[in-house]
């Protein structure tokens, strides 16, 4: 493995597509690896665009636009971040040589689908999940609940991530409302949802798996601690690590998620969602990419989520160790402005242990994640505390209008 000098004309060139706040850590990642890194998102100064080497600015569900940004910037490897991408261009451009697609084509195009990657774990791979079906009408919907899948159940857009769309009912009469809502909350709107039986867990975690090259070059699958996670309306609030599991658990937690990332394939990291009973585990999906709930990697870990897919995915070898028990927990803007402020930073990184991130989205939502606590602790209940109260020391305000 070589990696040039940025800015010249041996660069190492890394594409990220999307550059959330998970996109500016890996481009932080690669960028102590001596990287060349052009992040590329849907809107102007996201994350990662500022601290990046070049930024763009495009839609990436068009061809073109896509295309014509690769050629130019001519990437060796194209990092996706999220899944709004027009997949058929980089299997094209895959198929051309002129890029490696991070991890592999089939496992960006299976992940931004609900229906791929289910189809894949549970008829090819024969793994546990939920039970399931998909429906494109209301009537569809309804028949499927009525012909098996029943009550409490889980209804969401194919094509959706962090919730949008998702909705849990339990009677006949939140079925159209809940059609209505996954049909006009996914992201590029197909018309077909997903319904899902409810899994009754004990309490579910990210396993981040990494596929990395091992010291005789070859392939190999390394395992993270668990991570324990709070999920309000299908998006994450807290996360923590090492969950404490059973040791039947884990073991099926890691045969399963071996079984997913086997059949993906490619060097990165994944975070593969599964549910836990006792001994018993259902796999739920996968990110081919670090997860959201990994975020307090970057204070348990040795190297975060993010240092392990930057070395990953340049084929350097990983350390996945746990250093400290952490946890994270999500800060909201709880305002509607592109005005925000951050009030008591000061009060809460004076909360033991305690670390932040502020993400710098230049909108602010009620519900939107614009930054995160980290904290360690002597185990994780007393991560969870600290990191909750640094969150909820941080007070987001709109600035008053200056002249
Ligand atoms: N079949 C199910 N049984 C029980 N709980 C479920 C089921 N499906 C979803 N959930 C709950 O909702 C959460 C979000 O679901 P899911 O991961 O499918 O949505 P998502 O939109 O992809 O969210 P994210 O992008 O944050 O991972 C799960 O982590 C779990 O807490
Ligand atoms: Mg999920």
């Amino acid at each position: 493995m070589q990696i040039g000098t940025p800015l010249s004309p041996n660069a190492t060139r890394v594409m990220l597509l999307g550059s959330g706040e998970l996109g500016k850590e890996v481009i932080i990642a690669l960028q102590r690896l001596g990287v060349e890194v052009i992040a590329v998102d849907r809107y102007k100064n996201a994350p990662g665009h500022q601290v990046a080497h070049r930024a763009y600015t495009i839609d990436m569900t068009d061809d073109k636009a896509l295309r014509d940004l690769i050629a130019q910037e001519k990437p060796h490897l194209i990092v996706p971040e999220i899944e709004a991408l027009n997949t058929n261009t980089l299997a094209d451009v895959e198929s051309s040589g002129i890029a490696t697609v991070i991890p592999t084509v089939k496992a960006v195009q299976l992940t931004m689908n609900r229906e791929g990657i289910r189809r894949l774990a549970a008829e090819e791979l024969s793994l546990p999940t939920s039970p399931y079906a998909f429906a494109r009408s209301e009537a569809e919907l309804q028949a499927a609940i009525d012909a098996g899948i029943g009550y409490p159940c889980f209804i969401k857009p194919t094509m959706s991530s962090s919730g949008k769309g998702q909705s849990r009912i339990t009677n006949a009469s939140e079925v159209k409302t809940a059609w209505d809502y996954a049909a006009s909350g996914g992201r590029v709107n197909q018309g077909v949802v997903i319904v899902e039986g409810q899994i009754d867990f004990d309490y579910e975690i990210t396993l981040l798996t990494v596929r990395a090259k091992n010291a005789a070059g070859e392939t190999q699958t390394y395992f993270c601690e668990p991570i324990g996670h709070v999920q309000e309306k299908g998006d994450y609030v807290e996360s923590w690590q090492p969950q404490a599991m059973t040791t039947g658990a884990l073991q099926e937690s890691k045969r399963i998620a071996k079984a997913v990332t086997d059949s993906l394939g490619g060097l990165g990291l994944f975070g593969v969602e599964l549910f836990i009973k006792g001994d018993k585990v259902w796999f739920s999906e996968v990110s081919p990419r670090p997860h959201d709930t990994g975020m307090v990697t970057m204070a348990s870990q040795r190297f975060s989520e993010f240092d392990l897919h930057a070395r990953a995915i340049l084929g350097l070898p990983v350390d996945v160790s746990l250093r400290d028990a952490a946890a994270s927990a999500v800060i909201y803007g709880q305002h509607e402005t592109n005005n925000l402020v951050f009030d008591g930073v000061e009060a809460a990184l004076a909360v033991p242990s305690s670390d932040i991130r502020l993400f710098g989205k230049p909108e602010s939502f009620i519900k939107r994640r614009m930054g995160v606590a980290l904290a360690t602790g002597k185990d994780t209940d007393e991560a969870r505390g600290r990191a909750k109260l640094a969150a909820s020391l941080v007070k987001p305000k709109v600035a008053p209008k200056t002249a």
